[in-house]
């Protein structure tokens, strides 16, 4: 198990280059089987999470090319047969999105066994919501040993009210509602890029999709998708989290390849703690840290509020400004793994339920901590950039689930961080 190895205090200088959006690229590949065609994806970023999804639809009969991923990020899928629709244990447990294959298994094959996820660190995650819309679509299930049994004489179209807004829940009956005969109207939909970009592959594919961007998805059903071409959205994440790194470090970075507009929450949110953040050509912005930053309360939400991904890294920042700030976690239940690694590092945090109270401005000091998942791995990167001394962060496999070459590009800015074997 590897490890990161930090020497804090550098403040981070030049242009860092955004990869393609993990999240947007997971539902992406999973719309592979619901065409017999190619699909020839661009800009997918060369994270486990991506390798695991390969895994997962090379074992159900997809054929992909390459075998390694190239920087360039082209992926090749073929789902010209689809030999076992089924997601097991061993690859679902790895990654819960292995279950945006149960839709697109179900619309293509009539049939799908999926493991259920089960609980993961930062909350329950259960996929009630999943099932229940994917059942009016005239999908049955049975629950048995651990797996999602579900079958279908034939999905038709049906109005579907979310009870709650899921992102991989929407993706999942969006592509099932693809190949259903007649229309579904999808209500509180989630309305994240990565959903606006996942309707506009499979519109690209032949789906009859309205209303993407908004909480009302409107489906035509169509008997058959054919192969397309698609390029993955920028991921809105990954460019996040290193305008902070600039920000926390108190150094001035270009990030460049991010979309402004998916960035409009948290750039809004810096502004109010004091960052000055200036578009300085199409996709690149420039963020300076002035020298007292403001504490600047946060309430996570769905797209277009704050994102629940973005929360770890915000209060490592926070953990620098002159005063207290209140964070609160509205979407999962246990997002406050980093809290107790923040306050081995000095930071002054305490949290009832689901709001975390940061009491700043308090010195960082390098210490050893462990990373309990994949974003907050990346406050304590933040951490271990800011403080005084050496970091070492452990279990950094959360953070290669979803960044790309992380401590490459954050070394190319002249951070001080290397991976060492634990
Ligand atoms: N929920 C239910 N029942 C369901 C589905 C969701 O109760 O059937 C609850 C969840 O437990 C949670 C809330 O609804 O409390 C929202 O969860 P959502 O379903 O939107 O999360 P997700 O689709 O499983 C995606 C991202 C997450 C991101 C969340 C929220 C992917 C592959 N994953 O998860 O990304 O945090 O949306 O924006 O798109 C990450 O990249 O680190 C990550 C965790």
């Amino acid at each position: 198990m590897d490890r990161f190895v930090i020497e804090g205090g550098v403040p981070l200088r030049g242009r860092i280059t955004v990869s393609g959006a993990k999240n947007a690229a997971l539902p992406a590949m999973a719309a592979a089987l619901l065409s017999s065609e190619p699909l020839h994806l661009t800009n997918v970023p060369r994270v486990r999470d991506i390798f695991t999804m390969k895994d997962l639809l090379q074992h159900m009969g997809v054929a992909a090319e390459p075998a390694d991923l190239q920087p360039d990020g082209e992926l090749k899928l073929c789902a010209e047969r689809i030999v076992r629709p089924e997601a097991p244990y061993r690859m679902v447990r790895t990654m819960r999105a292995s279950v945006l294959t149960l839709g697109p298994l179900l619309a293509r094959t009539g049939e799908a066994r999926v493991s259920l996820p089960g609980g993961c660190a930062i909350g329950a995650r259960p996929i009630d919501i999943h099932l229940k819309g994917l059942e009016k679509l005239g999908a049955q299930f049975t629950v048995e040993h651990g797996y999602v049994n579900a079958q279908t004489k034939g999905l038709r179209g049906a109005r579907i009210r979310l009870d709650k807004i899921t992102v991989t829940g929407t993706e999942n009956i969006l592509m099932a509602a693809c190949l259903a005969e007649g229309e579904t109207l999808l209500e509180n939909a989630a309305r994240e890029p990565e959903v606006t970009d996942l309707a506009r592959l499979l519109r690209s594919m032949g789906a009859q999709i309205e209303g993407d961007g908004t909480s009302t998805l409107r489906v035509r059903g169509v008997t058959k998708l054919h192969g397309t071409t698609h390029r993955i959205i920028p991921d809105r994440i990954e460019a996040a989290t290193f305008i902070l790194a600039g920000a926390i470090t108190g150094g001035e970075l270009e990030v460049s390849n991010c979309d402004c507009e998916h960035l409009h929450a948290v750039l809004r949110q810096l502004e109010a703690a004091g960052l000055t953040v200036t578009k300085k050509e199409r996709g690149c912005v420039v963020v300076a840290r002035p020298e007292r930053l403001r504490p600047a309360d946060l309430t996570t939400k769905e797209y277009p509020g704050f994102p629940t991904d973005m929360q770890a890294q915000y209060m490592a920042l926070m953990t620098q400004a002159e005063g207290t700030t209140r964070i609160t976690e509205s979407i999962f239940e246990n997002r406050f793994l980093h809290v107790p690694e923040l306050v081995r590092m000095g930071a002054a945090i305490t949290v009832e339920g689901r709001q975390a109270v940061v009491r700043g401005r308090t010195p960082l000091s390098g210490a050893g901590v462990i990373a309990s998942d994949l974003r907050a791995s990346a406050s304590l990167v933040l951490a271990g950039l800011a403080a005084e001394g050496e970091t070492t962060i452990d279990r950094v496999y959360h953070l290669d689930r979803g960044y790309e070459g992380f401590e490459g590009k954050l070394r190319a800015v002249g951070a001080r961080i290397r991976r060492a074997a634990a």
